[in-house]
């Protein structure tokens, strides 16, 4: 049997989906479920420190997201300013780290302002590392991993997966072992591909608004009951010799 911390993901993602559909469904503004959707973020984040996860990593904005209305892309920059001021103190409070990951250029001066000042503020903590995903796209992540590499070794000609590995984003953090979806869509929507090799992937149909910690209690109890093998068999992975072997 797995004792409890070796249950318990270290690392956990969130693809936060269903905000928009949840404030349709109460004839609100998409926007409206955004707002609902920080809620939810906080609590979320309170309720993994307490569970005793150490990284918890929150898809916020991705790079395809600026295709959305005007109004609603600007609601959601005015929401991340207003977030970051408001939310920092706390975190540094509540002694969490937090870090943005994504390509930061096409935000506000004031906007990576924010960003730099929470993060500096919150450098030294310990007791939970919160990570940002903002105009953050899979595929710009390992590209932008390679061009660090070859800029770095130029006139190479060969790049290895650990080379990679070292420089993508969250190369500090413990592996990614469990990614969540909420809202439904059965899709990784370019989150953190190369990260995401082998963590173990729950949808919920839970739109993000509703998702409270009782719901991410039940994503932690199914990792639980999973068997990650990496490739092995299941009695390699537990020390069981397999039926029929001499
Ligand atoms: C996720 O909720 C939040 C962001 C992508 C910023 P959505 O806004 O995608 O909500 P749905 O999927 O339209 O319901
Ligand atoms: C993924 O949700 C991005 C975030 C949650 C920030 P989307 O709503 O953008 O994903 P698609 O478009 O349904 O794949
Ligand atoms: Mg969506």
């Amino acid at each position: 049997m797995t004792n409890q911390t070796e249950a318990l993901p270290r690392h956990v993602a969130i693809i936060m989906d269903g905000n928009g559909r949840w404030a349709r469904k109460r004839g609100l503004p998409r926007v409206a479920g955004h707002k609902v959707g920080m809620e939810r973020a906080r609590e979320i984040t309170e309720a993994a420190g307490k569970r005793g996860v150490k990284a918890l990593t929150l898809f916020a904005f991705s790079s395809e997201n600026w295709q959305r209305p005007e109004d609603e892309v600007s609601y959601l920059m005015d929401l991340f300013v207003t977030g970051l001021e408001r939310e920092a103190k706390a975190l540094h409070k509540n002694n969490v780290r937090l870090r943005v990951i994504g390509d930061r250029s096409r935000f506000s001066a004031k906007l990576q302002q924010r960003m730099l000042e929470a993060e500096a503020m919150t450098a030294d903590n310990t007791a939970l590392n919160l990570n940002i995903a903002a105009n953050y796209g899979g595929r710009w992540d390992i590209v932008q991993a390679v061009s660090q590499h070859l800029q770095n070794n130029p006139g190479i000609s060969q790049v290895s997966e650990q080379d990679i590995s070292d420089r993508v984003q969250l190369h500090d953090e413990p592996p990614l072992d469990l990614l969540i979806r909420t809202g439904g869509e059965i899709r990784i929507s370019n989150f953190l591909l190369w990260q995401a090799a082998y963590a173990e992937l729950y949808f919920s149909d839970v739109l993000w608004p509703d998702f409270h910690p009782e719901e991410l209690d039940k994503a932690l109890a199914a990792y639980a009951q999973r068997q990650r093998r990496y490739g092995k068999t299941g009695e390699q992975v537990t020390g069981e010799s397999a039926q029929g072997d001499a």
